[in-house]
């Protein structure tokens, strides 16, 4: 133990103080020992410090910061280097204002495009994750501050996501939503890591003792802090035996007394607090910021950082006869309130406010095109306007080109609820429509933080993805728009033609007790090869205004290497890729994934080899039986592409290893064909390796403390009205158009009974609870 002598300093119940927050964002100093208060505060594309009220759902003012480009925008540039520099920048933001632990980023994987959080994740692919994450780390630390990798593990849903139990098996698990966080301590050593709402396989993430000290401490050697998401405590004593050293927010006490009398009634063994507070100290003395240092940030230098990491970012999907880039002088119509009125970024606790903003509207109006006009087309919340309508379709019939801005508004992808579908509003599409019919040379810009049906892609010449680009995307977008960059971006994510495509489409999200993760490892790009299905967009996909050729791969030794030249006549980065394909699997496993890649700026004419180091864990699975990582022996095929679906180079590597005796191919029949849509639950639970528990609540069950007002509601004529009335709110904020609000409203429909005592800060007490709680079991 490293602080022994001071925490022999310390009485039971000071140790114990430290265990929780000391209010919304700091921890607690103990003066007389010498122990500061440290803070810790959002994350992840930008700081988010509150001066005055504080709130976790982006609710309150913070202070101005820059807003980089959300994590799913950043991970279409494939850049690490980038990633770092915003780390980088960010960590000094935070550090310029006493922020010892900056929240970020957010690794979850994406399982389902609907996943409300996913702007705020890279990828589906766990390899792109942690590729990205480690360097975003690295970064933010590189300041002598910590990040705080986030939401460990599988919070793959908003809806129910502080009672969800994600069921899902050991295999998934650790080769699809740990391998990120895996890749991230092992790579970048966070100083601490964020532990989930959600339950996983029947424990909450918080104290699951397999997640936490199987594999987190002891399998990877993470030796930093765990710290709750605000909130996430369930059982502090079981939470404390499965290292989460740090419950955030405040609990005006009430969890440190449990504490205390668990350690008097001999139900938890003063070592274990020791140890935790022995944890807490070495983390303070690594990030403790000094009061007097004076950190300048240039805040005009970050602001052009942030419009080149949106010009990076930003997905090039289409260019027919090569419409982009616009040349001096078009006549541009210019059409859609995100032009206007940008979005950004996504709602709740990563909402920053940004130090700076440019528009796109104006960015055009000051740029070498004629804009000739602009028009808002629709209503941003949704509903029927003909005179929106009409106006911007005569403008449209006007110009020689249209630039149309259309996307998802604020309300769609946003903290604690998932979306409802991949659709664009129909009042923007019936807009595609209209314009179409009357101008040829048609340039949509998306604006969103996901992926997006588009059934109109065939209609326009033109699709620019923007994603959720930050505070410098409206000035990048022009950049791209005229040519004066040429996009590099890929996309980090599948696009399905239709959200009905999806492999978790039927049962996503889970929306009682538990969240089935019954495809497995097919998710994303993984079932779209495998099942050989048709996307709209696939996963690595995005176009340039140059060309690029492919030549000469060799490989030595686990060392892959090839040539990438610039045929055409614009200077630009191509992101080459590189896929692994087993020859004649026996096992059941994803057609190809993605093991490295790299991203490279060429000028016209330019060749330059590019070299890829693999390891043995590329070609490894994970085996549940010895619970380890193993080859198939045999021919592997290493495929050097420009998408997962054009690979240019191919060549085939043998690999030494065992003859797989797990996961047969005839002994799963439909994981083996990724037929996954219809795994019969026996399929599913001989993967799981048990029964699989109920999906549904025991409505006969008395509620107890994890329970929902979602349930009460099923009890009696109380629990009914109480919930009827919270979504009558709901309603009416949707109604005024507040759709933000609405969302916040129906998160209390979800927010366990455990919770209420702890965010009234003992206004409400556990006693007042329980006896409601009775009147609901009645
Ligand atoms: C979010 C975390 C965030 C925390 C503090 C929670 O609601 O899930 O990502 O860091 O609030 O704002």
């Amino acid at each position: 133990m490293k602080h022994k002598n001071i925490i022999k300093q310390m009485t039971l119940e000071e140790k114990a103080s430290l265990m929780s927050g000391h209010n919304f964002w700091n921890t607690k100093a103990i003066e007389r020992l010498g122990i500061p208060s440290i803070m810790l505060t959002d994350g992840p594309h930008g700081l988010r410090k509150q001066g005055g009220k504080a709130d976790h759902l982006g609710l309150n003012k913070s202070l101005p910061a820059t807003c980089y480009p959300t994590a799913a925008a950043l991970a279409n540039s494939w850049d690490r280097t980038l990633v770092n520099n915003v780390g980088q920048d960010i960590g000094k933001e935070a550090r310029s204002e006493k922020v010892s632990v900056l929240l970020g980023p957010g690794l979850n994987i994406k399982r389902n495009p609907l996943c409300g959080r996913n702007f705020e994740y890279f990828s589906e692919d766990p390899f792109l994750t942690g590729e990205l994450a480690s360097e975003m780390v690295k970064g933010i630390q590189s300041n002598g501050i910590s990040a705080c990798p986030k939401h460990y593990a599988v919070n793959s849903q908003e809806h129910m996501r502080m009672t969800i139990d994600e069921i899902v098996d050991e295999r998934s698990l650790r080769e699809i939503y740990l391998s990120g966080f895996e890749k991230v301590v092992k790579k970048s050593n966070p100083h601490t890591m964020m532990s989930s709402y959600n339950k996983v396989n029947g424990e909450y993430a918080n104290e699951n003792q397999h997640l936490a000290n199987d594999i987190l401490y002891s399998e990877w050697g993470f030796d930093g802090v765990v710290v709750t998401d605000w909130g996430g405590n369930n059982d502090r004593i079981a939470g404390l035996k499965a290292h989460n050293q740090l419950e955030m927010p405040s609990t005006n006490g009430i969890t440190d007394k449990e504490i205390v009398d668990a350690i008097h009634e001999g139900e938890l063994d003063e070592s274990i607090l020791d140890d935790a507070v022995d944890q807490l100290l070495s983390l303070i003395e690594k990030v403790r910021l000094d009061d007097k240092e004076s950190v300048q940030v240039d805040y005009a230098e970050h602001h052009n950082k942030a419009i080149d990491a949106a010009r990076q970012s930003m997905v090039l999907l289409k260019n027919e006869d090569n419409i982009l880039p616009l040349k001096s002088g078009t006549k541009v119509a210019v059409i859609g309130d995100f032009a206007k009125n940008p979005r950004y970024q996504g709602a709740g606790s990563s909402l920053i406010n940004p130090y700076n903003l440019s528009n796109p509207l104006k960015s055009l109006e000051d740029s070498f095109l004629n804009t000739v006009g602009y028009a808002q087309g629709f209503k941003r919340m949704g509903g029927k306007s003909s005179n929106l309508l009409k106006e911007a379709t005569s403008l449209a019939e006007s110009a020689e080109t249209v630039i149309l801005f259309i996307g998802l508004d604020e309300s769609k992808e946003a903290e604690g609820v998932d979306r409802e579908d991949l659709k664009l509003p129909q009042n923007q599409l019936d807009l595609v429509e209209s314009v179409v019919q009357v101008n040829k040379n048609v340039i949509v810009v998306l604006v969103g933080g996901g992926a997006l049906e588009l059934p109109f892609a065939d209609h326009v010449q033109g699709i620019l993805h923007t994603y959720l680009s930050g505070q410098g995307g409206g000035e990048a977008v022009v950049d791209l728009l005229i040519g004066k960059h040429n996009p590099s971006g890929k996309l980090s994510e599948t696009f399905p033609i239709q959200y009905s495509d999806v492999p978790s489409s039927d049962y996503y999200p889970g929306d009682q007790a538990t969240s089935e993760h019954k495809e497995g490892l097919f998710i994303g790009y993984r079932y779209f090869e495998t099942a050989n299905l048709p996307v709209r967009f696939p996963f690595g996909y995005g176009l340039s205004y140059t060309t690029f050729e492919y030549s000469n791969i060799g490989i030595d030794g686990l060392t892959v290497s090839f040539d990438l030249t610039n045929t055409g006549e614009m200077a630009g980065a191509e992101i080459a890729q590189l896929y692994i394909e087993k020859v004649d699997s026996k096992i059941f496993r994803a057609k190809r994934e993605l093991k490295g890649f790299d991203k490279v700026y060429l000028d016209p004419g330019e060749t330059k080899r590019i070299t890829i180091e693999l390891t043995r864990r590329d070609f490894s699975y994970y085996n549940t039986v010895i619970n380890d990582w193993e080859i198939e022996t045999g021919n592997y095929k290493i495929q050097i592409g420009s998408s997962i679906r054009e690979i240019h180079l191919e060549e085939i590597i043998d690999m030494d290893g065992v003859v797989s005796s797990v996961y047969l191919k005839n002994e799963f029949p439909n994981y083996a064909s990724a037929s996954v849509k219809a795994i019969p639950d026996e399929e599913f639970e001989k993967i799981l390796g048990r029964k699989l528990p109920p999906k549904n609540w025991d409505l006969d069950k008395e509620l107890g403390m994890n329970d929902t007002i979602n349930q009460a509601q099923y009890k009696n004529w109380l629990g009914k009205t109480l919930y009827n009335f919270i979504i009558l709110f709901h309603v009416f904020f949707k109604k005024i158009g507040k759709p933000l609000t609405a969302n916040n409203v129906y998160f209390i429909i979800n927010m366990p009974f455990r919770q209420i005592d702890r965010f009234s800060g003992g206004k409400v007490s556990k006693k007042t609870v329980e006896l409601f709680l009775s009147w609901i079991n009645r």
